[in-house]
């Protein structure tokens, strides 16, 4: 259930870690001055939120929050619950939420005003993949790693049905695994 189950690798571990490292440095320059609050939504991000943030020479702290879609029909319609919230309170602090992957936009359009009702300083989102063809919702994360087509990518932390999460790669999955 692994590289025979990918149609393509898209990114290599060592592309991954090339483009991390470039916005952690974003990110570094960005929040000169700063300690923002790193916040990391489960479960998808973990990867990326790991190597990223050992790459962030900021004094930061990390947090994690849980948010899933419910409602009407397919995964990306509906209202969205916190099925985690913070530890922290944000209040004033400079909240950066990682993700892994920004796909219709429901989940972050819906998920940011309910943060920024907690005032914090500032709110912005880093995204490792952003699928735009796929948006239902207008949504634009502040970083994003790789801008990709509409294809069922796991690896890196993104899973088919909770799998392929520890793949140190980014695969195209073989539409026969998930017919
Ligand atoms: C994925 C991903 C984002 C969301 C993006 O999470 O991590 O949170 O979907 O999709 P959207 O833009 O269509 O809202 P998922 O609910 O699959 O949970 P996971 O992180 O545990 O894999």
């Amino acid at each position: 259930m692994m590289e025979q189950d990918m149609q393509e690798i898209l990114f290599t571990p060592e592309a991954l870690a090339r483009r991390v490292k470039e916005l952690a440095d974003q990110i570094t320059q960005d929040y000169a001055g700063k300690s923002p609050l790193i916040v990391g939504t489960l479960r998808g991000s973990f990867v990326f939120m790991a190597d990223l943030v050992r790459q962030i020479n900021l004094p930061l702290t990390v947090d994690f929050l849980s948010a899933s879609s419910y409602g009407s029909g397919t995964e990306s319609s509906g209202q969205v619950k916190l099925k985690l919230d913070l530890a922290d309170d944000i209040s004033g602090r400079d909240v950066l939420i990682i993700e892994d992957i920004v796909d219709s936009g429901n989940t972050l359009s819906k998920l940011l005003p309910e943060l920024q009702k907690r005032g914090p300083a500032s709110l912005k989102v880093c995204a490792l993949l952003d699928k735009p063809e796929r948006r239902v919702l207008p949504f634009q994360a502040n970083y994003v790693g790789f801008t990709i087509p509409d294809a069922f990518v796991v690896g890196y932390g993104l899973d088919f049905d909770q799998h392929y999460r520890q793949l140190p790669y980014i695969g195209v999955l073989k539409p026969s695994v998930y017919e």
